[in-house]
C-alpha cells in the first residue's frame, strides 16, 4: 500500500474552551491535516457559534459530543448541532438500538457511534461488571452500531484489523489513541498504536490531540507523524 498523501488521514483534536487559542493554532497547522475534531472542551465553551466561526479553515469538521442520553433527548440534540452542518457527530453506542435507531442516517452529516473509549482497558470493564474480553465487547458495540445503520464508529487503533476484516470498506473507523513509539506514555490514553500502524491496519480518520497541541512545534509534530504514515506504508 502506498500512501500519498499522509495529511488526509489527519484530524487535530482542537481541545481548547478559548477559541483565539484553537484560531492560533490551526493558523499555523491547517494546511497540513485533513480535519478538525471539536470535542466537549470546545463546544461546551463555545457553542455552534464556535463551530461556525472554525469554518474558515475549509476543513471537514468532526463535532465529537459523544451524545448519550434518552433517544429524544439525544435525537433533539443532534437536530440542533445539524445547524452547524458538521461532517461527523459522535454517539456512546452504549445509548442503546432505541437510541441508536431515532438518530441515524442524516442527509450531510455521518452520525458516527463511539464504541469502547481508548482510554479504558481490561480491569475497566470488570470494574463495570462486563466480564467479557475487550475485543469481544468492541465487536458486539460495533455490531449494534452497524445493525442501527450508523455510518462508522470510533474504536482503539487495536480492535482496527478484527473490525476491517467484518466492516465494508466505506463503515468509517476513527481512531483516537495514536502516539508515536518514541513519545512518553504518560497521559490517559491506553489502548494505543503508531500512526503508520493504524493507517495500515485499516483507520480512515486518525485523532490526534496532544502530540500536537502540547508540542512547542506543532508543524514539527504533525511532520513526524506524517512521516511514520508513510514509512510504515511502504512495508
Ligand atoms: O490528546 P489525544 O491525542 O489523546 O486526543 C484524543 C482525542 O480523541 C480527545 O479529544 C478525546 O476526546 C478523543 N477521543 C478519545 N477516545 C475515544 C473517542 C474520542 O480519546 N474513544
Amino acid at each position: 500500500m502506498i500512501v500519498l498523501n499522509a495529511k488526509k488521514f489527519l484530524y487535530c483534536a482542537i481541545d481548547y474552551k478559548e477559541i483565539e487559542e484553537a484560531e492560533r493554532l490551526l493558523c499555523i497547522i491547517s494546511h497540513a491535516i485533513g480535519g478538525i475534531k471539536l470535542g466537549l472542551e470546545f463546544f461546551i465553551s463555545n457553542g455552534i457559534n464556535g463551530v461556525n466561526r472554525l469554518k474558515k479553515f475549509n476543513l471537514p469538521i468532526f463535532l465529537d459530543l459523544k451524545l448519550h442520553d434518552i433517544p429524544n433527548t439525544v435525537s433533539e440534540a443532534i437536530n440542533a448541532a445539524l445547524i452547524a452542518k458538521p461532517d461527523f457527530i459522535s454517539v456512546h453506542i452504549n445509548g442503546g438500538t432505541e437510541m441508536l435507531k431515532i438518530i441515524s442516517k442524516k442527509e450531510e452529516t455521518k452520525i458516527i457511534g463511539v464504541s469502547m473509549l481508548t482510554s479504558l482497558d481490561e480491569r475497566d470493564l470488570v470494574s463495570l461488571g462486563i466480564n467479557i474480553s475487550i475485543p469481544d465487547y468492541v465487536k458486539r458495540l460495533v455490531k449494534l452500531a452497524s445493525e442501527c445503520d450508523l455510518e462508522g464508529v470510533v474504536c482503539s487503533p487495536n480492535e482496527l484489523k478484527m473490525l476491517r476484516e467484518i466492516y465494508p470498506k466505506d463503515f468509517v473507523l476513527i481512531t483516537p489513541g495514536i502516539r508515536l513509539e518514541n513519545s512518553k506514555k504518560n497521559d490517559d490514553q491506553k489502548r494505543i498504536s503508531s500512526p503508520g500502524d493504524a493507517i495500515k491496519n485499516g483507520s480512515d480518520i486518525l485523532i490526534i490531540g496532544r502530540p500536537i497541541t502540547r508540542s512547542k512545534d506543532p508543524l514539527f509534530a504533525i511532520q513526524n507523524i506524517q512521516d511514520d504514515i508513510i514509512k510504515k506504508s511502504k512495508r
